[in-house]
């Protein structure tokens, strides 16, 4: 059985066949969930995450439903081991949007069905996968020279980082002193190969990238810190003149939700640059590849023909 809490819980082959088969138009999507339901569970609001997600499961011929934050009760109305043991069930494959990663931890220690990573205080592999599509679609994998995300290194840039580490793009954060990445996240990076710069001067991460990617200062779950954090990433913002440094042709990102005037300036979200709307669709395409990988390894769902690369070696494969 196989779990998605960060994206190396994928091999660099698996990352890349998950890519390939987000690439599928969605009539050509394998029916490998017909039959199955896959829980959707939440502790915090979603809007492209929920909505793509169940299309998704649509597309694969499967049911999914929708678990809303007053109905989990995380540790309060139950254990995360009684949530998850109560929802296999009923489901082939459990979602879960949490605070705190160590709850997903604990729900695929139980092993009753593969457990996928919605966001948590620690990762968003999903909007990482499709980051990585969008990258594919707009400028190529075997092209992209680098990343760079000016902002909070959060969920969002940790599992961008991990996942352009596994695609050989290197990458360069741009982040206040305090709040920089943790050691055993660039030492997680640098043991799969990748090369991430950190640095404070978002010039010097925007000079020359082919991507300028940002996220919110304030994360949720964060809102007491807004006013410092407000304060410590004013510099940060991506402005057009922080973008007329990146490499010609260069694209914009931003998982979204966006705070126009913060994070990014109107003018660049908005503009030209901005790819912010392929993005959040293929969010969906790449739920859709996703699934279709990790259907292969739930109890009941129904492996791929041929292609699958279960089996294949997989690093950082969680059992
Ligand atoms: N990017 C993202 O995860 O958006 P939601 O919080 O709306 O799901
Ligand atoms: N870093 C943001 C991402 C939202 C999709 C948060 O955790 O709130």
């Amino acid at each position: 059985m196989r779990h998605f809490l960060e994206i190396d819980d994928l091999s660099a082959d698996e990352l890349q066949w998950v890519l390939d088969m987000s690439s599928r138009a969605p009539e050509a999507a394998p029916r490998v969930l017909q039959g199955s339901g896959v829980a959707l569970v939440f502790e915090k609001p979603s809007n492209r995450t929920r909505n793509s997600m169940e299309m998704a499961v649509h597309q694969l011929g499967g049911h999914p439903v929708y678990i809303r934050p007053e109905e989990v009760g995380m540790d309060v109305r139950e254990t995360a081991e009684d949530i998850v043991r109560t929802l296999a069930c009923f489901h082939d494959i459990i979602a879960v949007r949490v605070f705190r990663h160590n709850h997903l931890e604990r729900m695929a220690a139980c092993a009753v069905a593969p457990v996928i990573n919605l966001l948590s205080d620690d990762a968003h592999p999903c909007q990482a996968l499709a980051d990585l599509l969008t990258v594919s679609q707009c400028i190529g994998l075997d092209r992209i020279e680098r990343v760079a995300f000016v902002g909070d290194a959060n969920n969002v840039w940790r599992s961008l980082a991990i996942g352009c580490a596994m695609l050989g793009i290197p990458s360069t954060l741009a982040v206040p002193d305090g709040y920089g990445p943790s050691g055993a996240t660039l030492d997680r990076i640098a043991a799969l190969g990748g090369e991430c710069t950190v640095t404070d001067d978002p010039a010097a991460a925007a000079t020359d990238a082919d991507v300028v990617y940002t996220d919110v200062w304030t994360s949720m779950g964060q809102e007491d810190e807004q006013a410092e954090r407000l304060a410590a990433f004013g510099p940060y913002q991506v402005t057009p003149e922080l973008m007329s440094l990146a490499a010609d042709g260069a694209i914009f990102l931003h998982d979204l939700p966006a705070h126009r005037g913060e994070e990014v300036a109107a003018e660049v979200i908005d503009g030209p640059a901005s790819r912010i709307w392929q993005q959040a669709e293929n969010r969906m395409h790449a739920a859709r590849g996703l699934l279709a990988f990790l259907a292969g390894s739930a109890p009941h769902g129904a492996a791929l023909a041929g292609s699958a690369p279960h089996g294949a070696a997989s690093a950082g494969a969680a059992s």
